[in-house]
């Protein structure tokens, strides 16, 4: 694990000591226009040099320095001559290794802090552009309490008075807080400080350089092998697939499997960006039958999930085996997905979002994992799919859940019912998207009740379900708030949905936020 691949893009290894913001700072120094990579807080000072460090960031973690199992790095990393930027558990284990000392705090510190800088010249290195007093995320129990003969102190809070320091003679900066969360208002700066006044950085990283550095990873991964693909018809599958692609043309076999649970034109945008613009080799699987006749008389949600995922497994296993030659299997996980499943260096498993795995292939397909997208985050994954050419429509897709429209179609699914529920969901989208709204909310859909109504229309009186209209804004889906639709863009899709579909009599907009409502209706 502690083995890297050597690069010649200037770059800043962190050290992922097990912080739960450690794909932040990574993400920050990615902004500021520098490449960052996690590495194993393990890994030897002999290999982290190979990566051509400009600097290196140690990251916080849950552990306490005299804990006798703690994690350390190799101390040798601070005789490589680069900057080192500890933050919080970063901050005490390299105290405690240069000559500081580390203990538990009076109190612990948990939420905003204000901290007051130093106005002297070691401070402006990293605080310049910082007003004198700032507020900043502190995290802790443990802190240093004493710098010994070799640290600065550069700033405190009232309840941590040696909450940023460095080392006298080596270019060592600590911070006990957290300057890559939002809650440390100028960690930006911080950070930008760090990468140009002190490690200085050319900055010239950008998205079209991890492509590069992406796609030369994937041609030495896959070697002449071929590899498989699912497409979802989601933003992540395609962007991995679209860069695969780039990396090994026609190596790549897409299969896309068309459940019948698809929203409208769905399987045709997919067959028309893949197949026609980018030129790849896309199998669709027509398998409608098959998950519609295994979903039949199933009304329970979680057993609908099941089933599909079980019925997906099949179709993908079966489609798989009748490429012979393939050995790997691409998938587009990102970051916060890593996290979820409880993989990283120094995670558990305590947080998994089982439902989420729904289409998840297991391991005894026996195929070895592409997954290029693993550092990035979802908007970053957008840029991506951008740099790379995918249609604007497909890189701002919404989220789809894997089970697709079985769980927003409640109660029994039908065909007849899926196709009420897709013509609903199409006028609703189409609306929303002619109202320049389509971006600003994060995810919007039709939902179809098994409830029935009364309708009267001429002298007709109908007796039909109701299709529930949801829209929530989000930027992690774990909360979320219902849209502030305006009114008159709700009574254009109402209008439309009962004019247009005969066969929904009633309209409703959900107004519940999350929690504690789910997204999902189901
Ligand atoms: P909830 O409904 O849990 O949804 O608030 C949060 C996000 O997860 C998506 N979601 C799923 N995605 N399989 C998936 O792949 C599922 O079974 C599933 N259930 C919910 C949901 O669309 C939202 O983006």
């Amino acid at each position: 694990m502690n083995e890297v691949t050597p690069t010649a893009e200037e770059t800043i290894p962190i050290l992922d000591f097990g912080s739960q913001y450690v794909q932040l700072i990574a993400r920050r120094v990615r902004e500021a226009g520098v490449r960052a990579l996690l590495v194993d807080p393990a890994t030897p000072a002999a290999e982290l040099k190979k990566l051509n460090p400009v600097g290196l960031i140690l990251s916080g973690g849950p552990s306490s320095v005299y804990q006798a199992d703690a994690p350390r790095c190799d101390p040798e990393i601070f005789n490589l001559g680069v900057p080192i930027l500890g933050i919080c558990y970063g901050m005490q284990m390299a105290a405690e290794l240069l000559g500081g000392k580390v203990k538990k705090g009076t109190a612990g510190e948990y939420g905003s802090a204000k901290l007051s800088i130093s106005g002297t010249p070691e401070a402006a290195e990293l605080f310049s552009g910082v007003p004198s007093s700032t507020s900043v995320w502190m995290s802790h129990g443990d802190q240093v309490y004493s710098p010994g003969n070799e640290f600065l102190p550069l700033a405190g809070t009232h309840d941590c008075p040696l909450a940023a320091m460095r080392h006298r003679t080596r270019p060592f900066f600590g911070v006990q807080f957290h300057p890559e969360v939002t809650h440390t208002p100028h960690g930006g700066k911080i950070l930008e400080n760090f990468l140009y006044r002190v490690c200085k950085a050319a900055g010239t990283w950008r998205m079209g350089n991890f492509m590069e550095i992406s796609t030369e990873a994937i041609r030495r991964q896959v070697g002449t092998g071929r590899v498989i693909c699912g497409l979802s018809g989601g933003v992540d599958s395609a962007v991995a697939a679209a860069l695969i692609h780039r990396a090994i043309g026609d190596q790549l076999t897409c299969i896309f499997v068309d459940n019948g649970l698809l929203r409208k034109n769905e399987r045709q945008n997919v067959e028309s960006t893949f197949r026609d613009h980018f030129h790849i080799d896309l199998r669709v699987i027509d398998a409608e039958v098959e998950f519609l006749s295994a979903l039949k008389g199933v009304t329970e949600p979680q057993a609908k999930r099941k089933i599909i995922g079980k019925a997906f497994i099949d179709v993908f296993k079966r489609e798989a085996k009748s490429i012979s030659d393939a050995r790997f299997l691409a998938q587009g996980t990102l970051y916060p997905d890593v996290i979820e499943s409880g993989q990283g260096y120094w995670r558990t498993a305590a947080n998994i979002k089982l439902h989420h795995n729904v289409g998840g292939l297991p391991a005894e397909l026996g195929f070895e994992l592409v997954e290029p997208l693993r550092e990035l985050f979802k908007d970053e994954v957008r840029r991506l799919g951008e740099v790379l050419g995918l249609p604007e429509s497909m890189v701002w897709r919404h989220p789809f859940p894997g089970p697709g429209l079985a769980v927003r179609c409640i109660g029994e699914i039908t065909r007849e019912r899926l196709d009420i529920l897709r013509d609903a969901d199409e006028i609703f989208l189409e609306e929303v998207v002619a109202a320049g709204l389509y971006r600003s909310t994060a995810q919007t859909f039709a939902v179809l009740l098994p409830v029935q109504s009364v309708a009267v229309m001429g002298d007709d009186r109908s007796y039909n379900p109701v299709i529930a209209l949801r829209s929530v804004d989000s930027s992690d889906f774990m909360t979320a708030d219902w849209s502030r639709l305006p009114y008159d863009l709700l009574a254009r899709v109402s209008n439309r949905i009962v004019n247009e579909l005969r066969s929904v009599s009633r309209v409703v907009y959900d107004v519940t936020s999350k929690p504690p409502g789910t997204i999902e209706w189901e």
